[in-house]
Formats: structure tokens, sequence, C-alpha cells
């Protein structure tokens, strides 16, 4: 791994693709997802969304004026295999071949995420993660993907946001309410497929990260006390919440689950978990990133911890996220003691209301201010120890947020879904000056 730290700016396929129904693509869980009632803002769907499909180039040339030197985005499953499995769809194929080279050509290192939340529908219907044949139908589709680009693409990360997968959030499980021996064995299937997806990449020479997600826990005051009981919340497993880190993360590292698996869930109903699989779900990453937007004050409570009130009167985003810039630095900094991977946060930004003002700009100080603050801790981190070698703004324009719809704006980019027209907002300037400062951090 390269060790000079990489600024970037990431989206993901179905945010910003649309073409749903061109290229020989299949159709996904969220081509179906907002035509159920009220399962997003509106109805709203993803048939057009950023148009990015049309106006890929058009977007490069945004990135390069940018100054970013990485670019995460992902595929769309369905987009290179319509069935899930079986045909290759070779108008797909060149669709992110010919991204990738004019990345390339401009001097952008692309990050793909082979799983960003677009499930192929045909499979989808069989069951997705619950089913087990869901790790041959990921191995197939991630050789596909290494056949066709890991020749030119050095870095991958398998799966982003595991927990928000199958919380629903991701809506590849339907919101349906799963029992735990289900949600368990869900979860045993997803991390079989990151493990062998990084087998199969590696084959390939590729280096290979993991991207979850979590609130950091900050401790209310830097009290050792307080610095404890944050770590123990952030490392909390908690019977029937999907939301852990160890979770997660554990069996990838250390190839074990966390020893609290096996005291808050029964014995029945964990699946079967064997020595193999444990090896592959391990099999060595060689980064290890995390999407942090906001998390949690905590304070020491006896021999635990208590998750205190953000003060009245904190910042929220549009998504009605605390703003707690050092969940930038004790997040980091908890992950980076816990786990000794060389460190990315993969996505972190805002929504905020946007208006275009009548000067034709988009003046976005409060996302600026987020940012700035943000990266300061995260810097602070790196600072302190953590081997932090980049930094993923979400995101390079304003996209479809899933259950939200395009009823929230994050991007540096602003869209007017009308026309499609860009607009740079006054954050992507800045973000543009802060990678010029700091290019050699
Ligand atoms: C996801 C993105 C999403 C962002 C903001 C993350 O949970 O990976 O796809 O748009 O957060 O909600």
């Amino acid at each position: 791994m390269d060790n000079k730290f990489v600024w970037g700016v990431a989206t993901a396929a179905t945010q910003i693709e649309g073409a749903a129904y061109e290229g020989g693509k299949g159709l996904t869980n969220w081509d179906v997802i907002p035509t159920r009632n009220g399962a997003t803002f509106e109805g709203q769907g993803v048939t057009e969304a950023c148009d990015h499909y049309h106006r890929w180039k058009e977007d490069i040339a945004l990135i390069k004026e940018l100054g970013v030197k990485a670019y995460r985005f992902s595929i769309n499953w369905a987009r290179i295999l319509p069935n899930g499995v079986g045909d290759v769809n070779q108008e797909g194929i060149q669709f992110y071949s010919d991204l990738i080279d004019e990345l390339l050509r401009q001097g952008i290192e692309p990050y793909i995420t082979l799983f960003h939340w677009d499930f192929p529908y045909e499979l989808y219907k069989k069951g997705a993660w619950l089913n087990d044949d869901v790790v041959a139908w990921f191995s197939e589709y991630t050789k596909v993907v290494a056949e066709y680009y890991a020749d030119r693409v050095k870095y991958f990360i398998t799966i982003n946001e595991p927990q928000c997968i199958l919380t629903g959030r991701g809506g590849t499980v339907n919101g349906a309410p799963y029992t735990s021996k289900e949600k368990l064995q869900m979860v045993h299937n997803l991390l079989l497929c990151h493990g062998h997806a990084t087998r199969i990449l590696h084959e390939y020479g590729a280096k290979v990260g993991y991207a979850p997600c979590g609130g950091a826990s900050v401790p209310y005051t830097n009290s050792e006390e307080d610095i404890a009981a944050a770590r123990k919340h952030y490392f909390r497993l908690e019977e029937g919440s999907l939301w852990s880190v160890p979770l997660f993360s554990d069996p990838v590292i250390f190839g074990e689950y966390p020893e609290s698996y096996y005291k808050v869930y029964k014995a029945e109903d964990l699946p079967n978990i064997t020595e193999e699989d444990m090896k592959i779900i391990s099999t060595p990453i060689d980064f290890y990133c995390q999407n942090i937007y906001s998390g949690q004050l905590v304070k020491a409570k006896d021999d635990g911890y208590e998750v205190v009130k953000f003060p009245i009167g904190t910042p929220m985003t549009c998504m009605d996220w605390f703003i707690e810039p050092r969940v930038l630095y004790w997040g980091p900094k908890f992950l980076y003691e816990r786990y000794k991977k060389p460190f990315f946060i993969s996505e972190n930004g805002c929504a905020v209301t946007d208006i275009v003002s009548y000067d034709d700009k988009v003046h976005d100080g409060g996302r600026i201010e987020y940012l700035k603050q943000h990266i300061d801790q995260f810097l602070k981190a790196k600072e302190d120890g953590v081997d932090a070698r980049g930094y993923f703004l979400w995101s390079l324009m304003d996209n479809f947020e899933w259950a939200e719809a395009y009823s929230k704006r994050f991007g540096i980019i602003y869209v007017d879904y009308a026309t499609q027209k860009r607009i740079k907002k006054d954050s992507f300037y800045y973000y543009q000056q802060l990678i010029k400062e700091k290019k050699d951090i």
C-alpha cells in the first residue's frame, strides 16, 4: 500500500447513474423499492438519478477540476450481470471500463466498491443475504469484476456498510421482521461474501478494503474513565441490534466473533460457524475503512457507560444527525487501536439546506464548517498515531439519498434534477483549496 495520504470523493452507482432500463442492465432492488407505497420520499426512484451514465465524462472533468487524486464509486452488479449470475452484459462492462480509463487518464485513482446496496432483483427475489447461495453469487460477480478491471484498478472495497444493508436502510432485506436466527445467518453470509471476494481480488493482485459504519462514541470528557466508557460503548454488541462495530469487524480482522456474541445470543440462533468459514472471513485485508458521519456522547457510569444527551442547541444536519466533529478523532482512534490496519474514512459529509442564490451559486457555509471541523479532527487523529491513509468526502454531487430520495443534498456539487445542470457549491472550492494546501501530508 502506498502510504501517502489520499484525498478523495465518493459516490455509489444507484445513487447517481440513472439509466435504470438502459444499456442491457438488469433490475435491482432499488428499481423496485420506490414503487412500494411510502418506501421513498414521495415515491421518487432511480430511473434517471443524476444521469451520470450519460454524463460521466463531464463528471470526471469536475473531479479533475476539484483536484482529488482518488474517486470511490461502486459498480451496479446488475449492470454487468443482469440476472446477478450467468450472462455478462458487455455494454455494462464497457461503461465501467471507459470510466476507469478516463479516470486514469486524468490521474485519478479508482477505488471500486463491489457492493453499495444494489442487489440484482432476480437474486433478491430468492432471498438475497438469507439464501446461502449468496456466497456463490457474490463470488461469481467478484470474479467478473476482477477479470475485467483488476488489470487497471488497484483498490477495491468489498461491502459498504453491512449494518445498513441488514437493517433495512440499504434496502436489501426488505425491512422484514427477521428472527435473531435469520439475522445472524445473514451476517455470516455477508461476512463470507466479503472473505471470498477478498481472496478472489487478491489473486488478481488488488489491494482490498472493507467499509462498515457506525456512529462513533465520543468521550464526554477527556478523563480516563470517560475514554474507557466510550471505547466500551463503541465496541458493544447488544441482542437484537445489528448496529455493532465488532460484530462486523472482529471476524474480519481477528477471525473470531466477539465474545459478547456468544453471550447475548442463544446457541440455537447461531449459524453453523466452521473453522474454514472463519479463515475465509479473516483473509487479511489491506486497509480498513469506516463511514462516519455522527455519533454519541458517552460517559462512565459504575463499571459501564451511559449515553448522554447532546447539549441543547447542538446543531444538526438535515438528516437530523447531531454535528459532533470529534467523531472523526475518536472513531479512527478507537478503531485503529483495536484493528491496527491502514485506515481510511471512506465517507464523511453532510446534508444541509442548499438554495441556489440569485447569483446562481450555492453558498453552503454550513457544509464548509462541517467539513473543516471534521477534517481537522481526523488529521489530529493522524498526528496522534492513527495510520490514516485517506479521506473520501461524501459526496461528489447531490444524489438519490435512498429512502429520503432527492430531498436531501450531500453533494459539493449541486444537481438541478430538472435540467441535470451541475453547479459547484462553495464547499467544492473550499475542498479544492484544502487539497492544494494539504497535498503533501
Ligand atoms: C451511505 C451512502 C449515503 C450516506 C448518507 C451512507 O450511509 O453509504 O450511500 O448516501 O451514508 O446517508
